[in-house]
């Protein structure tokens, strides 16, 4: 059967007194909205609609490509949030799967069942129901004596023998598409003045028929975001979760409640990860590798058998057999090839490491390209910038770099050179020749074999 998806997101989110629309906010690093429009996408196998608010330009932006966009002028509630979608949806469809843009841990195969159990049943609608002692203000779930569900209270309307009620409902919804569309303009304005959308449960029980249920798998799907604490709550429930996944496909982590590993993360088998360790944005990482503890990598990939430890890196490549740290710094565009040393207190932006280079202690490299097996004193740096331009650094393979050279671009520095300690070095030095002084000279050819 066919189903198509309505996510909605008009709402104001006013409880989390922000500047930024309620469903931007970014959980494991994505905008939450980006999580339901996947878990529904990949349910549904066709782009959610997505119901948004008057001054939606932000979340239109963020969102472009990933769903269609229904623009709800007057927020009348979620029964007339879903009326909007009508003309678009009416009659190209058998199912409707409606959910909530603020519930971004219900999980694909949770849509999944609903929409079976839709499919398999002759009822007008499914709905996802939670037993959990916490009530979160969601709507109850009233049932006759038999069973079977009678209708939504929402918390408001609901009396104290209501209330007492735990089974919830959670918010999502799979409707036979002709039935939504015949009865949902018969909602009644509730004294709230809005239409809700559970009333056409108890629509359906006045028709005498039956509204069937499937429950939540996990009880951190019914984790909704209407405050900053719900927030933090779902990035918690978020992260031991995305965590979880982690270990299950091979990955030892210390700690699961200080690693922080985002929504476009890859991480090979048996790499162990140590505590306070933050994953985020595009980054791979590969198989074998140790990782922190107190590691940042952000939209970089790490090449097997390496070791990153407190350090940070950013849009950085790593090959094989890397070992960085510990306070070691990686900017955009360093590319550390296999078995490259990086010791502490280290910088790199722009730059290429050919295997084998070691870069032990105090030093900055930006712009640059060191040759294989080169060795970096400590203190050494690539004075890049003269206040105009950045100016590339070329050093050959095999070069000696003294404790404290100041190599300043543009340079190149021969394959085999070395310099002497505290060298301030200006200009080119040949091949296999030893530049000493402040400003560096060349004093002495050297043995090839050296
Ligand atoms: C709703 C349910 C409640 C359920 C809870 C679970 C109704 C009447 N109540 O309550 O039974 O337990 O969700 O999450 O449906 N929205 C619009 N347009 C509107 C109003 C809301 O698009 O005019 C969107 C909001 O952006 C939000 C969703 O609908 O994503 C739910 O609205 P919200 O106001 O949060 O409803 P709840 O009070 O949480
Ligand atoms: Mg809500």
């Amino acid at each position: 059967m066919k189903c198509e998806a309505v996510l909605l997101a008009a709402g104001l989110g006013t409880r989390m007194k922000s500047r930024l629309p309620k469903v931007l906010h970014p959980l494991a690093g994505v905008p939450m909205i980006d999580w339901s429009i996947e878990a529904c996408s990949q349910a549904t196998k066709v782009k959610p609609y997505l119901v948004v608010g008057p001054e939606s330009d932000e979340v239109q932006r963020q969102a472009d490509g990933k769903c269609i966009f229904i623009e709800q002028t007057e927020r009348l509630g979620t029964g007339h949030a879903v009326m909007q979608v009508r003309e678009s949806l009416e009659g190209k469809t058998d199912l409707i799967l409606v959910a909530h843009a603020d519930m971004p841990l219900l999980r694909p195969d949770t849509f999944e069942r609903i929409i079976t159990c839709q499919s398999e049943n002759s009822g007008p609608l499914t709905i996802l129901t939670a037993e959990v002692q916490e009530s979160r203000g969601f709507g109850r779930i009233k049932r006759d004596e038999s069973g079977k569900i009678q209708g939504i209270i929402e918390e408001l309307h609901a009396t104290p023998e209501e209330r007492a009620i735990r089974e919830l409902n959670v918010g999502a919804y799979v409707f036979s598409a002709d039935w939504l569309w015949e009865n949902i303009p018969k909602l009644p304005l509730s004294t709230k003045g809005e239409y809700y959308l559970t009333d056409m449960v108890s629509l359906a029980v006045e028709q005498d028929q039956t509204v069937e249920s499937v429950s939540v798998t996990s009880p951190d799907e019914v984790i909704g975001i209407n405050t900053r604490e719900h927030l933090a709550e779902a990035e918690h429930a978020m992260r031991l979760r995305i965590n979880r996944r982690w270990m299950e496909e091979g990955v030892t982590i210390l700690d699961p409640e200080t690693t922080y590993i985002g929504f476009d993360v890859q991480i090979g088998q048996d790499t162990v990860v140590h505590p306070n360790t933050h994953f985020e944005g595009s980054t791979s990482i590969g198989e074998d590798c140790r990782i922190g503890p107190n590691s940042i990598i952000r939209n970089s990939v790490v090449g097997n058998r390496s070791q990153i430890e407190a350090s940070v890196v950013e849009g950085a490549i790593i090959e094989e057999e890397v070992e960085i740290g510990p306070f070691a710094h990686l900017r955009e565009g360093a590319h550390l090839c296999r078995g490259v040393h990086m010791g502490n207190f280290g910088e790199v932006k722009n730059s290429r490491l050919e295997p084998g280079v070691k870069l032990g202690h105090f030093s900055y490299i930006g712009d640059a390209h060191i040759g294989e097996n080169t060795n970096i004193g400590a203190g050494t740096i690539t004075c890049n910038y003269d206040g105009k331009n950045k100016n590339h650094t070329d050093i050959g393979a095999d070069v000696f770099i003294g404790s404290d050279t100041m190599l300043v671009a543009p340079l190149k520095i021969g394959r085999g050179a070395r310099t002497g300690a505290g060298s301030v070095v200006t200009k080119d030095v040949p091949d296999w020749s030893l530049a000493a002084g402040v400003p560096a000279r060349v004093i002495r050819k050297l043995d090839n074999h050296d």
